[in-house]
């Protein structure tokens, strides 16, 4: 445990160990409910508050991934600063690092570039993870993905451009492959993005690039492969489906199978993806692009079994979803020597061990999805 750190609070300590190889060892036992928020946390550093230790911005870190980077980051003794407009990201997410100097958040709207203007002054590192990130929803809302995906992105570019950040990292996705060419899927393969989510989140990394091409903006771009973990999403809306298998598992409901579930995806634990941030962020590569995998490519009637789902049902397969998700992960590992260490079945052992935070998340129906997938069938389900 890092010194610093034992200050902080119960649950900082629990979580600072993960990027050890045992993903229990990382998450540790929850003795409390961290996740009752009872306190809110402050802009503190902008008071003066804060030490004087190197700042990291984090947008999105009130979300599923942005808040075990910043986990990671204060275990490591940074400073950070969350920009987050908790649409999806939850106050619970951040919990254990309440009363902590080291951590304040901005409630702020990344498309709104008054709300985020001087936000970035003093950082030495960008982690870009704000976005809507629900799949779904982009569907029937193209406006408010672009707003936050796309403009949000302009945004902060040109914060951290203002503030001379010296790294700049970037969360895409994986989804820019749309139905990959190649299986394992490299950088170099085409891009064919099939949905207003997956398009949004590829301009974004164009936007990046572009900065770091024309203003040299030391940034890299890490196009990420179906992430889970702790605390992955469970907003209002259908989304990841970990979120929704738990919600349905915990409600004592059957898990809804897209198509025959013998589709798979390149199922990456967060801790593993949280350690290719900060190798990213410590490299000295700029204008990169890399894929972030498993190293493996898992079934979704794979993942039902590790789960233990008693009850199950099918609904129609997706248009516009590939069968296979797989990274090529060559590039990373050769020239950031990151690969992933937490396996599958482990992964999903620490999910089952978590499954009290999906205790009130929406439960999904047949008739449900039928009604949220409506315009998705519609608009591309066309030949
Ligand atoms: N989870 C995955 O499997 C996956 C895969 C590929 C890429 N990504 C990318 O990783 C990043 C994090 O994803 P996640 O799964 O943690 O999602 P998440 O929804 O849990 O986190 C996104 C965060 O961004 C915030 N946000 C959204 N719009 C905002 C805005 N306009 N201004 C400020 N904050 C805003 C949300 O409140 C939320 O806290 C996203 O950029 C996502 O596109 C995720």
């Amino acid at each position: 445990m890092a010194p610093d750190l034992a200050r902080t609070c119960l649950a900082c300590v629990e979580i600072s160990s993960y990027g050890l190889p045992s993903a229990s060892r990382a998450f540790g036992r929850i003795r409390r409910p961290w996740f009752i928020f009872t306190q809110t946390l402050s802009r503190n550093g902008i008071d003066g508050r804060m030490n004087d230790s190197t700042l990291d911005i984090v947008t999105g870190g009130a979300g599923f991934i942005g808040s075990h980077l910043v986990d990671r980051l204060i275990a490591a003794g940074r400073r950070v600063r969350v920009i987050d407009n908790f649409s999806n990201g939850a106050e619970r997410n951040l919990v254990q690092h309440q009363g902590n100097a080291q951590l304040e958040v901005v409630k702020a709207d990344i498309g709104d570039k008054a709300a985020v203007q001087g936000l970035f002054e003093g950082a030495e590192r960008v982690f870009h993870l704000a976005a809507l990130a629900d799949i779904v929803p982009s569907i029937n809302e193209p406006e408010a993905y672009f707003r936050a995906n796309v403009d949000g992105t302009f945004n902060v570019l040109e914060g951290a451009k203002a503030a001379g950040v010296k790294r700049f990292l970037y969360a895409a996705s994986s989804s820019c492959y749309g139905i990959a060419d190649a299986v394992p899927t490299p950088e170099t393969a085409s891009i064919s993005p099939q949905y207003p989510y997956a398009l949004t989140k590829y301009l974004g990394e164009e936007l990046v690039m572009h900065w770091a091409k024309v203003y040299q903006l030391p940034a890299v771009s890490l196009r990420l492969f179906n992430v889970f973990g702790p605390r992955a999403r469970t907003s209002g809306t259908y989304g990841a489906v970990f979120g929704v298998f738990l919600a349905q598992i915990k409600a004592g409901k059957p898990v809804t199978i897209v198509g025959d579930g013998t589709q798979t995806r390149d199922f990456t634990f967060v801790a593993d993806v949280v350690s290719a941030f900060i190798r990213a962020a410590e490299s000295d590569r700029a204008g990169q692009i890399y894929n972030v995998g498993s190293g493996g490519t898992y079934s979704v009637n794979r993942l039902v079994e590790l789960l233990g789902a008693k009850e199950t049902v099918h609904i129609p397969k997706r248009p516009g979803e590939p069968d296979v998700t797989f990274a090529d992960t060559g590039k990373i590992s050769r020239e950031l020597d990151w690969h992933a260490e937490i396996s599958f079945e482990e992964g999903c052992r620490v999910m089952l061990e978590h499954i009290a935070y999906w205790e009130n998340a929406p439960v999904w129906t047949v008739d449900k999805i039928a009604e949220a997938t409506r315009d998705w069938f519609k608009y591309l389900g066309k030949e």
